[in-house]
């Protein structure tokens, strides 16, 4: 790790100079440096997710981390917070369902080796991403999908459950009225948890789930589950994770590209405003179409970028403990 802590000290010096530059908000959001870059590196662990839901999930991630735990365990069991949560509308069996009523979740982790598991179109189980993590142990396969998943998950030790939440119902109810398929920019209607961590001797590893786009065709997968997209993770270049409307970061490999832009030494930032700008070239009418993106390089320096403003990711490291808002291209009211 010696060529990470050298990275280090020149990227801290770097983040000083421009963290000088910046003024604190009234959200309780960290703001973004000037010109809406963040770069940063970190000495010790470090942890990024997306969204404010990140920041409990952070906690746990940390909790193991600094306990010197497995950075696998940390991304796991970090997003297993939220998958619990049934308050969140985004993620787990408290998701906002599909058009036909049904909670369906996805969910995919990788490590620092490039093993990958992954669910997709699964229901009735509280924590697909370790269902995904059991995949990738337990299986010669990567990815396994709908009844077939959960049939595994049944044989594999993991129980089924009922979640009644009555809001989500009456959502659901509400909008068959119009039954108008319309995703909103930064409602939690589609935002998923996508966490990258490193430990302290540099092994990186990530975690990524969802219940997907609200009230979505019966069936549909978006980028989470999908290694590549939702998540990429190379131990020898980097780490990320995607956010927002799923469809287009499949169509370009979000997280994949980002990873590959910083093994060819980008900086992170850099690399996720170039992934987030091929969809926007790719996509002329980005109208209400939110992606946003976080990484890790395999140095310790770190960033994100999104389409619009709105973006947080929590951020743990040993010096910081926070929401912070990403770069963007667009602003929108
Ligand atoms: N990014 C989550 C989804 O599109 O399902």
């Amino acid at each position: 790790m010696q060529h990470r802590r050298q990275f280090i000290k020149l990227v801290s010096i770097g983040s000083a100079a421009l963290a000088t530059g910046c003024t604190s908000n009234t959200s309780g959001t960290a703001p973004a440096t000037e010109g809406g870059a963040i770069r940063g590196g970190s000495n010790g662990p470090l942890v990024l997710s997306t969204w404010k839901h990140g920041r409990p999930a952070n906690a746990k991630a940390w909790e193991i981390l600094s306990a010197g735990g497995d950075v696998l365990d940390a991304v796991e069991q970090g997003v297993a917070v939220v998958e619990s949560d049934f308050t969140n509308r985004s993620v787990g069996l408290g998701g906002m369902p599909d058009r036909d009523g049904h909670v369906t979740l996805d969910a995919c982790i990788q490590d620092h080796e490039g093993r990958a598991g992954a669910v997709a179109f699964v229901q009735r189980f509280e924590h697909p991403i370790s269902i995904a993590r059991a995949v990738m142990e337990r299986t010669p396969h990567v990815m396994l999908v709908g009844a077939g998943a959960e049939r595994w998950a049944l044989e594999n030790g993991f129980s089924p459950r009922d979640v009644d939440v009555p809001e989500v119902k009456t959502r659901w109810l509400e909008w068959l009225k119009k039954g108008d398929y319309k995703p909103v920019v930064n409602i939690e209607n589609h935002d998923t948890i996508g966490m990258v961590a490193m430990d302290a001797q540099g092994r990186l590893a990530g975690s990524c789930t969802t219940s997907g786009l609200a009230f979505k065709i019966h069936g549909r997968v978006g980028d989470s589950p999908i290694i590549g997209a939702g998540l990429f993770v190379d131990g020898e270049a980097g780490a990320a994770c995607a956010t927002g409307v799923g469809e287009l970061v499949i169509r370009t490999a979000g997280s994949h590209t980002v990873v590959e832009l910083m093994r060819q030494g980008m900086e992170p930032t850099e690399a996720c405003k170039e992934a987030v700008r091929r969809i926007m070239r790719q996509n002329k009418d980005m109208t209400d179409k939110q992606v946003g993106f976080l990484a890790i390089r395999a140095d310790g320096a770190y960033g994100g970028w999104s389409v619009y403003n709105g973006f947080d990711f929590a951020l743990r490291t040993n010096e910081r403990d926070e929401l912070v808002a990403t770069g963007y291209d667009r602003t929108w009211e």
